[in-house]
């Protein structure tokens, strides 16, 4: 059974470790993300998975303040994927933004997950822009 929870209490070495996962990044330590403080001070919310009290998703949500949130993050361990999982806490992040009264929650990502993110998830296509600002 897996357990979904908004602004669900989550440690710093917990999201480093599913972000080196998922993301096939070195894993970061504490002190070079640290994720406890950042979801403090930039996000409206995040939500957690957790199977067995293992965290196995999740994903994080920012917003400007009134109208637009933006999910960023969002990452399934490889032994829970494929099974929903990602699609309910996209679910459970939406809901939090709606909640919070936000109009509309944002994501980018590249073109194989539009199957994903439009079919699974109910997102809509939409002309976006990527500034890249470093290198
Ligand atoms: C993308 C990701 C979040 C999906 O999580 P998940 O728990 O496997 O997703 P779900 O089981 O809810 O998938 C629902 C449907 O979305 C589609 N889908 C899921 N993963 C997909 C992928 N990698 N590519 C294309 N479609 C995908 C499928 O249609 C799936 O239904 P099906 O399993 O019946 O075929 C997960 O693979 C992940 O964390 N990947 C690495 C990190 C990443 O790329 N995150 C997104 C950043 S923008």
């Amino acid at each position: 059974v897996v357990d979904y929870e908004w602004r669900g209490e989550v440690s710093s070495t917990e999201i480093n470790v599913l972000h080196a996962e998922a993301f096939n990044t070195r894993l970061y330590s504490d002190e070079e993300w640290d994720w406890v403080s950042a979801l403090e001070r930039f996000s409206l919310g995040w939500v957690t998975a957790r199977e067995d009290g293992e965290l196995v998703g999740f994903a994080n949500v920012l917003t400007d303040g009134f109208f637009h949130a933006f999910l960023e993050d969002v990452m399934i361990s490889a032994r829970a994927r494929r099974g929903g999982v990602g699609r309910r806490v996209v679910a459970e992040a939406a809901a939090g933004a709606r909640a919070a009264g936000c109009e509309t929650l944002h994501v980018d990502f590249e073109e194989p997950l539009g199957a994903f993110y439009f079919d699974a998830c109910g997102f809509e296509p939409t002309p976006a822009g990527l500034l890249r600002l470093q290198g």
